[in-house]
């Protein structure tokens, strides 16, 4: 099995469109606990090797570092695509509003491509009316797309029936061992977008045998292996890594295809298995 890291010059997944006049890259970079002292390096070196899609969010405590790094590439901003997430102490039509130009400044930006409610937050029973927030902030062309994260059917249901725009995409957990089908299933029905957070199970599902010998079979590796699953499935995809070997090679997915057995395969590696917090039931605020 190769393990080297592919060139820089490795080709970019292809771009995916999630709302009308709206594409982003396929795989991009996650910054979750990303510490805010060493985000700036690692989202610099990200959009060097080729990345052009970087998710971060209020809550990470982050964002003012990946807007240092975006500024520091000196890449034009519509060249990289940026989503951010809105906390859960800040719903609300006003604290919506507010939280979310306050997101532009710690980014120094004008703009977010994607901008998200990160959980439902059922306890507070506020999605709707900071979903009128989200559609304002969209009209006005602050936000280039909205959506939703960590959001079950029924929540979804409850946001349609007071939704003028639905969510463009809905980022929920999703890896191998977690795969969610019925809920893809739900999204495809309504197209929605399934966006694959801890799409490596945070490393835990790199080391199943299944995965390991497709990975030998296509002199790739583990991860590379999972990533693939995810884009052929149409997921947009965003693993975390600090290494800028990882970054190369997480990005290297474009080389080689799964047949429908090794996807089959994959699919068949599901254990419900979640890593992260129930949305049924998370209520934190998230505010320090
Ligand atoms: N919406 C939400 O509620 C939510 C929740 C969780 C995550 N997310 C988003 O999803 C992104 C990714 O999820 P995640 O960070 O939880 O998990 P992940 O991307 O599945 O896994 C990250 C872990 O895998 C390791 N890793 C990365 N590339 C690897 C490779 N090629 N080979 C071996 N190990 C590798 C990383 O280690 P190193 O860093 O040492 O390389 C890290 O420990 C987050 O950063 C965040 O943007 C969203």
């Amino acid at each position: 099995m190769s393990t080297a890291p592919a060139s820089p010059a490795a080709p970019l997944t292809a771009r995916t469109a999630i709302a009308a006049g709206v594409d982003l890259p396929q795989l991009g970079l996650g910054v979750f606990q990303i510490p805010p002292d060493q985000v700036q390096p690692i989202v610099e070196q990200a959009l060097d090797v080729g990345y052009r899609h970087v998710d971060t969010a209020a809550a990470y405590n982050n964002e003012s570092g990946v807007g240092a790094a975006l500024r520091a590439s000196g890449l034009p901003r519509e060249e990289v695509f940026v989503t951010s997430k809105l906390r859960n102490g800040e719903q609300g039509y006003d604290a919506a509003l507010r939280a979310h130009a306050e997101t532009l400044e710690r980014l120094g930006v004008d703009h977010l491509d994607l901008f998200l409610i990160h959980w439902p937050n059922p306890g507070a029973g506020l999605w709707q009316e900071t979903w009128r927030a989200f559609e304002r902030l969209h009209s006005e062309g602050s936000v280039r797309a909205i959506g939703v994260s960590n959001f079950l059917p029924e929540h979804l249901r409850e946001l349609t029936e007071v939704a003028s725009t639905l969510p463009a995409v809905n980022q929920i957990e999703l890896h191998p061992t977690h795969s969610q089908s019925d809920l893809v299933a739900h999204h495809r029905e309504l197209g929605i977008t399934v966006e694959s957070y801890s799409p490596l199970g945070q490393g835990a599902d790199l080391d199943l045998p299944e995965i390991t010998r497709i990975a030998e079979a296509h002199c790739a590796t583990p991860a590379q292996v999972v990533l693939r699953w995810h884009i052929q499935h149409g997921f947009v995809v965003i693993p975390k890594t600090t290494s800028r070997d990882r970054l190369v090679e997480n990005l290297d997915v474009d080389g080689f295809r799964l047949s429908a057995e090794q996807m089959a395969t994959i699919d068949a590696l599901d254990r419900g298995h979640r890593i992260g917090n129930d949305p049924a039931t998370f209520s934190i605020s998230q505010i320090r």
